[in-house]
């Protein structure tokens, strides 16, 4: 008799924000990094998405509804995370001929963000991190978060560092197969449980200027990129993994503003030039320059994805300092969220539902 079932899985990920900023691809294909980077993955309290995959031999078309819309499937990214995550339940498949033949069946791909998509806050990255587990919890794969990350960065580069909790970089890799771009724990969140992040949004709106297509012109015309990619940041990798192992918070906020700021330095390098960063980020950075004055040190650290919304890190010791003075002196800023900046990711709540 024919298999009619549908079969569903669910799972949440989370949105990472990364310190070391990765920006510029050497395979565009693959999404294989110009240099390695490094990020905090926030609290799934807080900012996350929930994503639901299903499969069945009734289903016509593989489908992806995102908060409530449907998506064009046929690109290259989500093509290829269907693609690989397909191929490894074929191998179960063949290993076990009892196993439905779930890697024959169109997939129903339903997300929900519970923060803006496509305005600089990572939904890239918790998107496809949580598309990628969630059919690997339905295709029950036996694969580890490592493996799944070498899958998830093709369909978003940032998304490999969200299959991970706590402190993850991406290491950029030499293969030309991206067999070793892969993200790895530089620390889990217990490791230094006391980091914070708040989060300024300065506008929920959709970038102008989309992260893939504005690194690509930042490769293809700056020409402060080379020196960025090649000489500053392998340097920088090392210093702010010895920064954490240390649990130095004054050389972390002193990387991590640097690198948001050059990193937004070539974009305006870039030709027609990138402005991400608007007047109330820039109000954002010098409330920051004032909240460490006026400490005599560095308490907080700001740092800008590709768009116009802060992420604020600080150490809980010093929340009443950083928040008191941002909320007083903060004007245009539509709201915003304290998170705990560093949870470990269950991978447990996944289920399998025949
Ligand atoms: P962001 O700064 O939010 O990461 P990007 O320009 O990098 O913005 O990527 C936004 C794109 O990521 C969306 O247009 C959509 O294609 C994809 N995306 C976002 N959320 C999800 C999701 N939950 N599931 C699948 N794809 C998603
Ligand atoms: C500024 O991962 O969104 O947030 O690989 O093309 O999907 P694609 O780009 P994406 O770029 C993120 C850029 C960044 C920095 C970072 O997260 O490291
Ligand atoms: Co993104």
């Amino acid at each position: 008799m024919a298999d009619t079932k549908v079969y569903t899985a669910s799972t949440t990920a989370p949105v990472n924000i990364a310190v070391i900023k990765y920006w510029g691809k050497r395979d565009t294909k693959l999404n294989l990094p110009t240099n390695s980077s490094l990020s905090v993955t926030l609290s799934q309290d807080d900012l996350r998405t929930h994503t639901t995959a299903a499969c069945s031999s009734t289903f016509s078309t593989d489908t992806l509804i995102l908060n409530g819309e449907s998506q064009d499937v046929s690109g290259a990214r989500q093509q290829a995370c269907f693609r690989e995550l397909r191929s490894l339940r074929a191998a179960l498949e063949s290993a076990n001929s009892t196993l439905p033949k779930l890697s024959t069946f169109p997939l129903l791909i339903v997300s929900e963000n519970n923060f803006p998509t496509a305005a600089g806050l990572a939904s890239s990255a918790a998107g496809f991190a949580a598309l990628v587990r969630a059919i690997a919890n339905l295709y029950e794969l036996p694969q580890n978060p490592t493996e799944l990350s070498r899958i998830a960065r093709q369909g978003s580069g940032s998304a490999c560092r969200s299959l991970f909790g706590g402190y993850v970089s991406w290491e950029q890799g030499t293969e030309t197969d991206g067999s070793d771009s892969l993200a790895l724990e530089v620390a889990p969140a217990s490791h230094w449980p006391q980091m914070k992040a708040a989060i300024l949004v300065v506008s929920a709106a959709k970038k102008g200027v989309s992260s893939t297509s504005g690194m690509q012109a930042t490769v293809a015309t700056s020409e402060l990129f080379s020196h960025r990619a090649n000489v500053v940041v392998p340097q920088r990798m090392e210093k702010m993994k010895q920064a954490i192992k240390e649990r130095d918070f004054e050389t972390f906020a002193d990387l991590t503003m640097k690198d948001s700021n050059q990193f937004h330095a070539v974009c305006l390098d870039t030709q027609p030039p990138i402005f991400y960063l608007n007047d109330v980020s820039r109000a954002a950075i010098r409330a920051v320059d004032e909240i460490n004055k006026k400490a005599g040190k560095k308490i907080a650290a700001y740092t800008f994805d590709a768009g116009p919304n802060a992420v604020i890190y600080y150490l809980e010791e010093n929340e009443q300092a950083v928040l008191g003075a941002l909320n007083g002196g903060l004007e245009g800023v539509e709201g915003w969220k304290n998170v705990t900046a560093s949870a470990d990711v269950s991978i447990e709540e996944a289920f399998l539902q025949p």
